[in-house]
């Protein structure tokens, strides 16, 4: 076991095989009370059916799935998601950012997030999305890594132990101009 950590795309064929580690990662965070679209009593089979339910998208490019990895296995996720409206082709959304309990507060949620970002830039999306529960350690990671708040919606999701939550919105704009135009009908 080694304590080093590789930060890399999984491929839909990868993540196929190593559904039982993204379901670990997954499960590991709703049972911190982690609000990521889940409620307590989330089983490791819902689990596993929400990454089957991805795969079609990473395997057909309208998703990304990038994950860390050290000596022992997968240790978090973060998810790319290209907007498909045709006046957004600049635009992506962020979503299953996790690191296991086991290996926080070392750095990997911020990598994982700059590695979403450039993978994000270099498939010609500048402008990200992403929500999170108020107040939880993932609002502190988006501020810490320069995301921009643009509000916050009280009663928006439901904690994963039953009470009503707020969630935070952020933004962040990867570079100064729109590089793609839609392409509007002749
Ligand atoms: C949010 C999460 C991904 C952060 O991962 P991580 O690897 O522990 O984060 P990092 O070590 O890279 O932290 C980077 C910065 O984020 C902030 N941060 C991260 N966790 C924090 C916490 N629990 N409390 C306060 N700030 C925190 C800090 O500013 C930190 O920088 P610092 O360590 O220099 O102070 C992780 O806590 C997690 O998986 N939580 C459960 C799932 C979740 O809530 N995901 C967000 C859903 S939108």
């Amino acid at each position: 076991m080694t304590d080093e950590i590789r930060i890399r795309g999984l491929e839909a064929e990868e993540a196929a095989a190593r559904l039982d580690e993204l379901t670990e990662i997954l499960a590991d965070a709703v049972a911190s009370g982690a609000s990521v679209n889940f409620l307590a009593g989330f089983s490791r089979r819902d689990g596993r059916a929400f990454w089957q339910s991805q795969l079609p998208g990473f395997a057909g490019g309208s998703k990304q799935l990038i994950v860390a990895e050290d000596g022992s296995g997968l240790v978090g996720t973060v998810m790319l998601m290209f907007a498909h409206q045709p006046n957004a082709p600049h635009r992506g959304e962020i979503g299953k950012m996790l690191v296991h309990s086991r290996a926080r507060r070392r750095g990997i949620g911020r990598r994982l997030l700059q590695a979403a970002e450039a993978a994000a830039q270099a498939a010609g999306r500048t402008l990200l999305m992403l929500d999170t529960e108020t107040g939880s350690a993932g609002e502190h990671l988006y501020r810490n890594c320069g995301w921009i708040e643009f509000g916050q919606v009280p009663g928006h999701s439901f904690t994963t132990d039953g009470r009503i939550g707020r969630t935070t919105f952020f933004y962040k704009q990867l570079a100064e101009l729109i590089p793609l135009r839609p392409s509007a009908p002749a």
